[in-house]
């Protein structure tokens, strides 16, 4: 059953009114045209769509809407700032860690949750959180260095 549905997202209230099941993902894609969150798998397994929520990195397509409820939400869209790209974003530019770019959303938002947590990740601590990201390019060696490069300047 449909209801109002209130969301903050990239710091911007909205109210949705949606079946309360239905997958975050869709929601912000479809109804607020937040489409940098990409639809992967579906299923949680591939990273394509992961978001922050309060902070955390969160599969979006398998997150009910209602679960983002009273949380702050933040997308791919939500991280420059005064038409800067957040260091990340420059990262991930500076050592061309994309192929098809398809992934790329993703892996910014998971590697956005781990410098939230430990802003001087080792390497390894990298590669264990970043793992449950799949590139289908195999762009993992770029990935890896974007993330160092932003961990060096944002710590
Ligand atoms: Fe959500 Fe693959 S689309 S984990």
């Amino acid at each position: 059953m449909n209801r109002d549905v209130k969301l903050v997202v990239n710091g911007r209230e909205s109210i949705v009114t949606t079946d309360e099941n239905r997958p975050l993902l869709e929601v912000l894609r479809e109804d607020l045209q937040l489409t940098g969150t990409k639809f992967g798998c579906g299923e949680g397994e591939c990273g394509a769509c992961t978001v922050l929520i309060d902070g955390h990195a969160t599969r979006s397509c398998i997150t009910a809407v209602s679960d983002a409820e009273g949380a702050e939400v933040q997308t791919i869209e939500g991280l420059a700032e005064d038409g800067q790209l957040h260091p990340l974003q420059q990262a991930f530019v500076d050592k061309q860690a994309m192929q098809c770019g398809y992934c790329i959303p993703g892996q910014i938002m998971a590697a956005k949750a781990l410098l939230n947590q430990n802003p001087k990740p080792s390497r390894d601590e990298i590669l264990d959180h970043m793992d449950g990201n799949i590139c289908r390019c195999c762009g993992y060696p770029n990935i890896l260095a974007a993330v160092e490069q932003a961990a060096s300047v944002t710590s």
